[in-house]
């Protein structure tokens, strides 16, 4: 299958982030197609084309749009008092630009490159959804986006895409930048909305649904980077060209990121439904003298794959049909130097530290699941640990309040099902890849072993 470079087809031109070039790349044409379109032939075309949502759970986006009550205040009987409906309160679009999930790195890079798509889309979706105010949340920590962010709005404010009567069409939006302070859970949309408002990130017992009360307790929806910055092209072209790649139930092109032990890590936009051994064709394959082991599909909250899944399709349906998800599409490649068992510790370290401490499970299961892990690096777990560790996943897994538990238990149970033996060969004398290091240490000369 080729790649379908679309969102970074001119990620390597000079200044791809400037509004100058964008407008040489076909920049905001969708976004004219759609104010001569009006909002509901707009939620339409995205519902036709079949967009599904880029930031894990691969939701209609346009089924999304559709929730939002669609009548503006002054169509609205009770009017603007407190007795107005949802339909009369302000609408919001938030842009989820969190990405904290482990391997997932495609949205940064997206808005690093080519933030104007971002911004188009941004105003197709809030028009489509007859919002006049929009946010990025982005994930605090990565200055050099939030400076791109923030110098693109400019521009786009100074040339009439953003503020009052955008293009003279009568149409308002205000686009906001809020930089988080780098929590994962924040990335969780409710969680996200309470840090948008000031307060502390904690996830918010659903229904309501942001669809009815969302940002400031009005009609909100929370979309991922990737899903909007692919909807310019579709409004651009059309339904039937974005389902012309892709599958029926997974249409259009997306962005894979691979990263760890291939030879040539990075972005690979390609239809959905590619293999990873199409991809890992495409990036050089795993590092010389080395096999694949295990992998990753859409981040370290995905069920873990082995070579048996090299020609799995890679879109919605095919990763389920394996028992995995597609995520974020973060494919994580280990090779046969990598023990599983750390692998998995690292995350689970992770997933401890960022759990929020809301529920139960979550927050007393994540602390204990690291304590066994490490007795298995160390040498000091016993037999009854792998028991243990499941029984405490089993507790967390479909028990907590949010997925980010769910999300913590997916690679214990997934590696101990599928590495049970490598987990037992923990057991007692702790992590046998650290003795294979270790003798090869002990008879390498020294300039070996400094590199
Ligand atoms: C712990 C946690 C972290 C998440 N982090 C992100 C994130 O960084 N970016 C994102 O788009 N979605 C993230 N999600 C999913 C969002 O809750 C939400 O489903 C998504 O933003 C919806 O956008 P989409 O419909 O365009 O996919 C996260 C979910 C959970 C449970
Ligand atoms: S599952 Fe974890 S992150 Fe989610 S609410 Fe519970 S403690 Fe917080």
């Amino acid at each position: 299958m080729p790649l379908a470079p679309y969102l970074s087809r001119y990620w390597d031109a000079p200044d791809s982030w400037t509004l100058e070039t964008y407008l040489e790349h076909d920049g905001y044409v969708g976004l004219r197609k759609a104010l001569a379109a009006g909002p509901d032939e707009v939620i339409s075309t995205v519902l036709d084309s079949g967009l599904r949502g880029r930031g894990g759970a691969g939701f209609p986006t346009g089924r999304k749009w559709g929730f939002i009550p669609q009548e503006t205040a002054a169509e609205d009987q009770a009017g603007p008092g407190p007795e107005a409906s949802a339909a009369a309160k302000p609408h919001y679009l938030v842009v989820n630009a969190d990405e904290s999930e482990p391997g997932t790195c495609k949205d940064m890079p997206l808005m690093l490159a080519t933030p104007h798509v971002l911004i188009e889309g941004i105003v197709i979706a809030a028009y489509a959804i007859r919002a006049s105010h929009a946010f990025i949340y982005l994930r605090g920590e990565v200055v050099p986006v939030l400076r791109r962010l923030q110098t693109a709005v400019a521009e786009a404010y100074a040339a009439g895409y953003l503020g009052r009567d955008i293009l003279g069409s009568g149409v308002d939006l205000e686009l906001i930048v809020h930089a988080g302070a780098g929590a994962y859970i924040c990335g969780e949309e409710t969680a996200l909305l309470d840090s948008l408002e000031g307060r502390r990130g904690q996830p918010r017992l659903r229904p309501p649904f942001p669809a009815v009360a969302g940002l400031y307790a009005c009609p909100t929806v929370v979309n991922n980077v990737e899903s909007i910055a692919s909807v310019p092209s579709i409004l651009q072209h059309g339904p039937e060209w974005f389902r012309s790649m892709g599958s029926e139930k997974s249409p259009g092109f997306t962005l894979y990121s691979l990263s760890g032990h291939v030879a040539r890590p990075g972005q690979y936009e390609a239809p959905l439904g590619i293999t990873l051994r199409e991809l890992l064709d495409l990036a050089g394959g795993i590092r010389e003298g080395h096999t694949l082991k295990f992998w990753t599909p859409g981040g370290s909250s995905t069920p873990l794959l082995t070579d048996a899944q090299l020609d799995m399709p890679l879109d919605y349906e095919g990763c389920v049909a394996e028992g995995s998800m597609l995520g974020t599409k973060a494919l994580q490649i280990f090779d046969d130097t990598t023990c599983v068992v750390r692998a998995v510790l690292r995350w689970s370290e992770f997933y401890a530290h960022e759990s929020c401490g809301k529920c139960t499970p979550c927050r007393e299961g994540t602390y204990w699941l690291v304590q066994i892990m490490r007795r298995l690096e160390d040498g000091t777990a016993t037999a009854d640990d792998l028991d243990r560790l499941l029984d405490i996943s089993d507790n967390i897994f479909g028990r907590s309040f949010c997925a980010l538990g769910d999300a913590a238990a997916t690679p214990i149970i997934s590696s101990i099902m599928l590495f049970r033996d490598e987990y037992l060969a923990h057991i007692p004398d702790g992590c046998p890849f650290d003795h294979r290091r270790s003798a090869i240490f002990a008879t390498a000369r020294p300039e070996e072993v400094a590199r």
